[in-house]
């Protein structure tokens, strides 16, 4: 079944996987980035068209996703679909010495850009019976002591992956899907840099993380919703 469908964080280090994953099997795609990734956006829609435009946009904020969605229902269709990728990291110090502003940077491109794109998109596919959302979390919230020295960022994914849950159960009966993947490490350019000397055997590849992210975007997943699934790899 082909499907219109939105995806946030397009072109961080797993989006343009997934945009090309949802793309290739048929999908139609709203690719979001941030407003400073026009150019990435572009670049990828000019290697995608015409199943995919590119659409630069703050997703915390409501007006700019109501002209957003106005251009997706006129160019793609209304959204059956929408995986909620925008997010961020900041770590390295432990919670007693972080400062104010990696807690509140933390809370917003993780738990604020999950709550805005689901107040968004939730409406429309609640009124046509339909949709499917995924909402990214991360191993952190199976395993917390991974998240020593991130305590910011475990308790934001923690609220989104408990938000996509709660809102799970409030829409399945209108036949519309929420559902969290938890990742592990992904072996994004960004985690080669910043991890060089790393082990990445157990590292999971954007390809594969976009194929489950794909079967919970996909008619076969039609009875999972309110599910964390994990995405460990081979990490164990
Ligand atoms: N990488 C990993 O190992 C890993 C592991 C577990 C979970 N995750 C999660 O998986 C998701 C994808 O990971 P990733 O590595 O692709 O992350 P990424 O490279 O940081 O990409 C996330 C993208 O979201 C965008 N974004 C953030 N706030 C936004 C806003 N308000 N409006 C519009 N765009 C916004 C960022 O834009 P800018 O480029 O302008 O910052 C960035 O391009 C993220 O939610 C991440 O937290 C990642």
């Amino acid at each position: 079944m082909a499907a219109s469908i939105v995806v946030t964080g397009a072109v961080g280090g797993l989006g343009p996987a997934l945009v090309r994953f949802l793309v290739q099997r048929g999908d139609r795609v709203a690719a979001i980035g941030s407003p400073g990734s026009a150019d990435r956006l572009r670049a990828l829609q000019e290697q995608l068209r015409p199943n995919c435009i590119g659409i630069a946009m703050d997703v915390n904020s409501p007006p700019e996703w109501e002209r957003a969605l106005a251009q997706i229902d006129k160019e793609l269709g209304a959204p059956w679909g929408a995986a909620l990728l925008a997010g961020g990291y900041k770590g390295g110090r432990p919670f007693h010495e972080t400062d104010e502003a990696v807690w509140q940077s933390m809370l917003a491109v993780n738990l604020e850009t999950a709550r805005r794109s689901l107040q968004a998109l939730l409406p429309g596919m609640v009124q046509r019976r339909a949709g499917s959302v995924v909402a990214v979390g991360s191993q952190v919230i199976e395993r917390p002591w991974k998240g020593a020295g991130s305590a910011a960022y475990t308790a934001a994914k923690s609220a989104v992956v408990g938000l996509a849950r709660a809102v799970g159960a409030e829409v399945s009966k209108y036949n519309v899907r929420v559902n969290a993947i938890l990742p592990g490490t992904i072996d994004t350019a960004a985690n080669r840099a910043a991890m060089p000397g790393a082990d990445k055997t157990g590292w999971v590849s954007p390809e594969s993380l976009s194929e489950a992210i794909g079967f919970l975007l996909s008619d076969a997943s039609r009875d999972i919703s309110g599910a964390a699934l994990p995405v460990y790899g081979r990490a164990g």
